[in-house]
């Protein structure tokens, strides 16, 4: 069987860093905002999200690597370790995973599930309000290979109006297109699961693409960039949306004329109005 410390070892090799320190911060204040934990906080989103978010909600980071915006050097995978970090959290934003699309189904089943399920369970125990789980696209990723979105990614756009080209929905069936997105899709399940269950809020991001660049660098970009900003006021809804909110799925997509998904979910859900649209960039 193969341990947690072959799969740290596997990050590793992905350029990640793992570090062993145990440091404890400081307990968070009781100011009236609310307090967030960042799962995956060294990663790319949660440092755009975590200084964004930083100021209006106490918010505390929590990777397998040290560095900035980490509050706690954790492994989501040990749910001992991790539960101080849950501890008088409001929402947990948990981004923590193999994020790369080829993800081995030896790293989803040894990491990107163990992690998640962990992160709903240490949610559970700690009595925190709603866990946003950073789902993906390629929960449904299948469809792309089939006409009109097949058009759409491939940036053939002849004979579609994109005023009317069918957008998928959060009701069409989940098609993940390999290990990474089957991981997603069972951490939809769990938060279904803890949110049925448990009475956990739990809002699933099938969040398109966010990119360093912050633009289109590829021809699909066009239909599945979400800018930092669209990113930064989706989260921003999903911490603010009314205690009501039981369990959804939407899609975290830019207004881009050629989105392939629709955001009325998050908007009738949370409020999200996305203002960025890809095509300022086409050149
Ligand atoms: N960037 C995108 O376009 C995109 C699109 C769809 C979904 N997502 C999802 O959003 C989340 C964040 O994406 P990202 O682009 O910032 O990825 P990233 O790879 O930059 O960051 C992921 C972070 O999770 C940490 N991590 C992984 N396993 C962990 C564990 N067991 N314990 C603690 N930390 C762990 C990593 O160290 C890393 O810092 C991921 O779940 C990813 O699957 C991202």
């Amino acid at each position: 069987m193969t341990s947690p410390r072959s799969v740290a070892a596997a990050l590793a090799r992905r350029g990640r860093v793992v570090v062993a320190s145990r440091r404890t911060p400081p307990p968070l204040d009781d100011d009236g905002r609310a307090r967030v934990l960042v799962t995956g906080a060294a990663g790319l989103i949660g440092g755009i999200v975590r200084p964004a978010l930083s100021g209006e909600f106490q918010v505390r980071g929590l990777d397998l690597r040290a560095g900035p915006g980490v509050d706690w050097v954790r492994d989501m995978r040990r749910l001992e370790s991790i539960a101080p970090a849950f501890s008088g959290i409001d929402v947990v934003l948990d981004l923590a995973a193999v994020s790369s699309l080829s993800a081995s189904w030896h790293e989803v089943r040894r990491n990107n599930v163990p992690a998640t399920i962990n992160a709903f369970e240490a949610a559970r125990q700690a009595g925190v309000r709603r866990v946003v789980f950073a789902s993906s696209n390629h929960a449904v990723g299948m469809y792309e290979r089939e006409e009109p979105w097949a058009s759409v990614v491939g940036g053939v756009y002849e004979g579609l109006d994109p005023a009317t080209f069918p957008r998928l929905g959060v009701d069409v069936p989940v098609r993940p297109d390999g290990p990474y997105g089957v991981g997603k899709v069972l951490g939809e399940a769990v938060g279904r699961y803890y949110a049925d269950a448990c009475g956990l809020s739990v809002i699933c991001l099938r969040i398109g693409t966010v990119n360093r660049a912050d633009r289109p660098t590829t021809i699909r970009h066009f239909a599945t960039l979400l800018t930092h900003r669209d990113l930064v006021s989706l989260l921003r809804c999903c911490v603010v949306a009314p205690d009501d909110v039981r369990f959804g799925i939407v899609y975290g997509v830019s207004r881009n004329m050629w989105r392939l998904w629709d955001v009325d979910a998050a908007r009738e859900l949370v409020g999200f109005e996305p203002v960025d649209d890809a095509e300022i960039w086409r050149s």
